[in-house]
Parts: structure tokens; C-alpha cells; sequence
């Protein structure tokens, strides 16, 4: 569990609708604080509600990124937390509200921005990207086999009139997949504009590059991840700070001098259970890991 000291000071960087600040709050005494983050105004307004019987002394809410973390201590005079949480990707009011614009299945602007006071959409990357470029996107982050046809069904339907909703775009892709593959290959390209939109492995890469130090001795970060492009990122960064050594295999003897700066609390990644994935499909792919730092570790940064 991320909360092992109750007055302890705990971030949440993908506050959402509030649901896992509610529980980190509820784990804490008086003294306890939390600051809640999001890049998503209509999130940031929401949990802000939620959560705020519980006084602004105790709760902070942001319109923040997670990669802004260091900064936003540094402002608030927090030297180091005892927990950070990050629950990756799109939230189910963001997917279930047609106007954001990620959802194959129902129809709406070709939007998927978390943070509207960006610029850039996903009409833009259909509308304005190179063939070979639409065709890495969607290859890389939506793992989608038939990359290369749906990359030419978008030219060929842009060519007539730009591509501004879903419902076109879904339509583009099935036109290019074997309809029984049709809904799991507009499910990867959508998810892999999204992820194109919001740099979200950039972003993710930018939070454990720089996480370890913001945290107090002891103090725990657990990411859960969505897709195996984030869980892959978190588990080999994870392994690196728990282990002793990271020379290649095969060498006689250990050259790095590396020395583990945390322990792995989650030796597996923690799934949901059944009757969690029943009240939640998306959890079906949920993959939680965590971390504790070790009271002595030396970090090189
Ligand atoms: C899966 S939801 C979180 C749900 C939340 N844990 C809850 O209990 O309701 C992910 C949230 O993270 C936000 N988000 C994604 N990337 C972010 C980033 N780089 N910085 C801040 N928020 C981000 C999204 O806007 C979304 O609201």
C-alpha cells in the first residue's frame, strides 16, 4: 500500500475523478496532506469537488502535469514526499464523453487532447502527418499488425475532405481490416493516437527519469499502467533501481558498481481480481507496480 506513514505527504499525479486520492485521503490522520494533480481541467474541477469537504489545508488540487512535479514541491516548500501514485492514460468519464474525441463507438471531434489549452489533436497527426509517419504511430503505440493499410485508407480518405470526427476515422479503419478484427483495430489506433496526442511514453519516460529524488527515505511510487508500451517502461526502470548490478549477461564479473537505490514491494505486477474487472472492464489490463527507497540510497542525480 503507498501510505505507510498516516502524516505523511502523498501525490496523486493523475488525480481523475478522485476515486484513489479519496482512499489515500482516508488513510491519512489530520496532519496527513495530499496534492492532487492533472493535466485535465474538467478532472482537476471534479476531484477538487469530491474531495473538498476535507479542507485546503490537507488536500491541494492542480491543473498540473505529473512531469511538473519537482517544481510544483519546490513551490509548495515540500523538500520530499512519502508516496507518489500515477494512474496512466485516459479515464472513463474522458473515454465515455463523446466531445473529447477518444472513442471509436461514439461519435465526436477528432479532439483526444487531456489538456485543451494544448494546440495539437488528433486531426492534426490524420490530417497533417506523412503516410510513413500515421503508419509508425500507429504501429509502435497501438501494436496494430495491419498498420500499413489503415495508414493508406487515412491518405486516401483525407485525400477527399480532411478527417474530422471519429465516426470517419472508425470508418476509415474498418474499411482497411478484416472485419472480424475491425473493432480491436480501431481500439489500437485510437489508442495509439492518443498516446501520439499527449505524448504520454514521453511523459511517462520524463516522470521516472526523474521521480527517485523527490521522494523521502522510504517513500514508495506505484504506476499503473494500461498497455504493455508503459507496464514494459516501469518494470525495467523499476528492476534497474532494485538491482545490484545491470552489466550485460555473460560478463565474468560485474563492471557497473551500480547499487540498488529501492526495493521491488510488487516482485509481480498486481492485476485486478475478477469481481474488480466485472465492476470495471478497463481494469482487465491494469498492471500495478511499486517501489519503497531505500533510507541510504545514493542517487547519482
Ligand atoms: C486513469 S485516469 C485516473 C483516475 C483516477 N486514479 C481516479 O481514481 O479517478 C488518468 C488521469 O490521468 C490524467 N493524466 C494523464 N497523463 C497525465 C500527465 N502527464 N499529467 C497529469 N495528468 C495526467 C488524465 O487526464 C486522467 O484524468
Amino acid at each position: 500500500m503507498l501510505v505507510w506513514n498516516r502524516s505523511g505527504i502523498y501525490v496523486d499525479g493523475t488525480i481523475g475523478g478522485g476515486g484513489h486520492a479519496r482512499a489515500i485521503l482516508d488513510r491519512l490522520d489530520e496532519s496527513g496532506r495530499l496534492i492532487g494533480m492533472d493535466r485535465d481541467h474538467e478532472a482537476v474541477s471534479v476531484s477538487r469537488a469530491r474531495i473538498a469537504g476535507d479542507g485546503t489545508q490537507r488536500v491541494k488540487v492542480m491543473h498540473r502535469e505529473f512531469t511538473e512535479l519537482e517544481s510544483v514541491l519546490e513551490t509548495e516548500h515540500i523538500p520530499r514526499v512519502d508516496g507518489v501514485l500515477l494512474d496512466l492514460g485516459v479515464s472513463s468519464y474522458q473515454i465515455d464523453t463523446p466531445g473529447r474525441g477518444f472513442s471509436f463507438q461514439a461519435e465526436g471531434p477528432l479532439d483526444m487532447r487531456m489538456d485543451k489549452d494544448k494546440a495539437f489533436t488528433a486531426a492534426d497527426i490524420v490530417n497533417g502527418s506523412s503516410r510513413d509517419e500515421i503508419e509508425r504511430i500507429i504501429r509502435e503505440y497501438g501494436e496494430e499488425r495491419q498498420a500499413r493499410s489503415v495508414a493508406n485508407a487515412i491518405v486516401r480518405t483525407r485525400a477527399k475532405a480532411p478527417l474530422a470526427s471519429t465516426a470517419r476515422l472508425a470508418d476509415t479503419i474498418r474499411s482497411a481490416v478484416r472485419r472480424r478484427w475491425a473493432v480491436k483495430s480501431c481500439a489500437r489506433v485510437f489508442q495509439a493516437l492518443r498516446i501520439a496526442v499527449n505524448q504520454e511514453l514521453e511523459k511517462l519516460k520524463m516522470a521516472l527519469d526523474t521521480m527517485l529524488p523527490l521522494l523521502s527515505h522510504r517513500g514508495r511510487f506505484g504506476v499503473l499502467s494500461y498497455h504493455s508500451l508503459e507496464d514494459r517502461m516501469v518494470k525495467r526502470t523499476f528492476e534497474t533501481w532494485a538491482s545490484d548490478c545491470i552489466c550485460p549477461p555473460g560478463l565474468p564479473q560485474c563492471v557497473c558498481r551500480h547499487k540498488r537505490v529501492a526495493t521491488l514491494l510488487t516482485k509481480r505486477p498486481v492485476v485486478a481480481s475478477r469481481e474488480e474487472v466485472a465492476n470495471n472492464p478497463r481494469a482487465r489490463s491494469a498492471r500495478f507496480r511499486m517501489i519503497e527507497r531505500l533510507p541510504d540510497a545514493q542517487l547519482i542525480n
